[in-house]
């Protein structure tokens, strides 16, 4: 608050009379020390101020709650500090001398959108829990495209391919197409086509008749019937010999499935979603993979992307991952911004999957209680970047294109870890050392993510 005193009194005490909830503070130092620990709505603050400024408050404040609104009283004609600090993050200004009535509704309108701020927070929070995408880690552009097209095409009951490279997650969008279905409260039934011998797989996918082969017992229902009324997950469809093609396309068209030996067919709802690591049209054009079968299951394809055109997701991904880890084991690890900036110099041939694997045997395997780069050990001819300089070198081979703001915000995040770590995280030094004003690294560590992150990286973390 002010650090003129009766300006305070008589500030707290008209809102007082509104009937608000006031605590006043001589300081910065102190109004800092009030917000962490007690949730603060609205934090009215003069600018000018001994020993810490306004402004510095205005952004210490904004880390401690990121949902606080911030209003600054200005003297007149000092406009150009209002304006920095609305930029910083402020919600609005007022000029002094104010009247109280200009005071309060200024005051109510900030406390209107503090309320429609956490409503909204608790919505997002919501959807996300019963559309549970937050299974799928990663809000990259490219994956957040995926996540969109996904909740859309849920809702049909649409054959869906899924492509992508080995370990980017196909299965998990399996699932979570399933999830978001209105199948959701029937089976999920994955198959793994490149899992089973081609004989064992069809009566596996049909079921089959008592006695229709040798060891064939009893009779067994597939898994066709098995996934009646929900969906089934052809995983690896292209592992698959052409006279198997042609039977499961036969289901697909027909709707009816006819257990091996057994000459009738019975009608199944089910939807199917197919997968497969490999580019499937040039199975098709090398006549490995029959034409009409793909035709029929390509109604909509979702493409996983690789992780090394999406290593924005690295962060959370490693994070998830940790936490998950650190579940289980029982001295929990955190993770340094250097280990984060290392494994986004990767370009991760194994995708998700192998990002999985490397957190858990760090996890596992870490002598300390902050992991280190030395702690993820990369497979050396994958590593293509070698750090902050080289800005141009491309990730892999035929790698994926990135737009030039994709790359820098890459290259300035990796900076930022590795100075952060270098300075033992003291912002004023980070800032000194990359040439950077503490605003503007402020501002750039908001913008990627830097800061409001749990343990990884976190600059105000302890
Ligand atoms: N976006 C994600 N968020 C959280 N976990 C993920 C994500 N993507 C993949 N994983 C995890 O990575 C591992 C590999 O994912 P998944 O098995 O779905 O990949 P896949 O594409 O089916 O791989 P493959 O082609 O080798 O079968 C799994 O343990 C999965 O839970
Ligand atoms: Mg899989």
């Amino acid at each position: 608050m002010d650090d003129q005193r009766n300006m305070r009194t008589i500030t707290a005490l008209v809102l007082r009379t509104e009937g608000y909830t006031v605590s006043e503070a001589a300081t910065g130092q102190e109004a800092l020390d009030l917000l962490t620990g007690n949730s603060v709505d609205v934090l009215l603050t003069d600018l000018k101020m001994e020993p810490m400024d306004g402004l510095t408050l205005l952004r210490r404040a904004l880390e401690v709650q990121p949902r606080l609104q911030v209003i600054v009283m200005t003297a007149f004609g000092s406009i150009d500090s209002a304006v920095e600090a609305m930029r910083l993050g402020a919600y609005d200004y007022i000029t002094k001398p104010f009247k109280d009535g200009v005071l309060r509704h200024r005051v109510e309108l900030a406390l209107e959108r503090s309320r429609m701020k956490s409503e909204l927070d608790l919505f997002a929070d919501e959807f996300h829990q019963r559309h549970n995408m937050s299974a799928l880690v990663g809000s990259s552009p490219a994956m957040r495209e995926l996540k969109n097209r996904l909740l859309r095409v849920a809702q049909s009951d649409a054959t869906v391919l899924i492509q992508g490279e080995s370990g980017t997650g196909k299965e998990l969008v399996a699932r979570s197409l399933h999830t978001h279905s209105r199948r959701t409260s029937k089976p999920f039934v994955p198959v793994n086509c490149a899992a089973i011998s081609e004989s064992l797989l069809e009566s596996e996918l049909f079921g089959h008749a008592k006695g229709a082969f040798t060891g064939a017992v009893k009779a067994r229902r597939g898994l066709f019937e098995e996934a009646d009324g929900g969906t089934l997950f052809i995983d690896e469809v292209t592992e698959t010999s052409p006279a198997f093609q042609s039977k499961l396309l036969r289901a697909l068209q027909d709707g009816e499935v006819r257990r091996v030996g057994e000459s009738t067919s019975v009608r199944v709802d089910v939807r199917i979603v197919a997968a497969t690591n490999r580019e499937i049209e040039l199975e098709v054009r090398e006549k490995r993979f029959r034409q009409d079968l793909y035709y029929r299951l390509n109604v909509v394809t979702l493409r996983v992307p690789p992780l090394r055109e999406r290593l924005e997701d690295v962060h959370d991904l490693a994070r998830h991952f940790l936490e998950r880890a650190n579940a289980r084991n029982s001295r929990p690890k955190r993770l340094s911004g250097s280990a984060v900036a290392h494994l986004m110099d990767y370009s991760f041939p194994g995708n998700v999957r192998e990002l999985e694997n490397l957190v858990e045997q760090a996890a596992a395997l870490a002598e300390g209680d902050e992991l280190m780069p030395e702690d993820f050990p990369l497979r050396p001819q994958a590593q293509v970047s070698q750090g902050v300089g080289d800005l141009g070198t491309p990730r892999a081979p035929g790698g994926p294109v990135q737009t030039l703001a994709e790359v820098v915000d890459e290259a300035e995040k990796r900076a930022i870890l590795q100075s952060l770590e270098r300075n033992q995280k003291d912002l004023a030094r980070v800032a000194d050392e990359l040439g950077v004003s503490s605003t503007t690294l402020w501002r750039k560590m908001k913008r990627i993510k830097l800061l409001e992150t749990g343990p990884t990286g976190d600059p105000q973390g302890k």
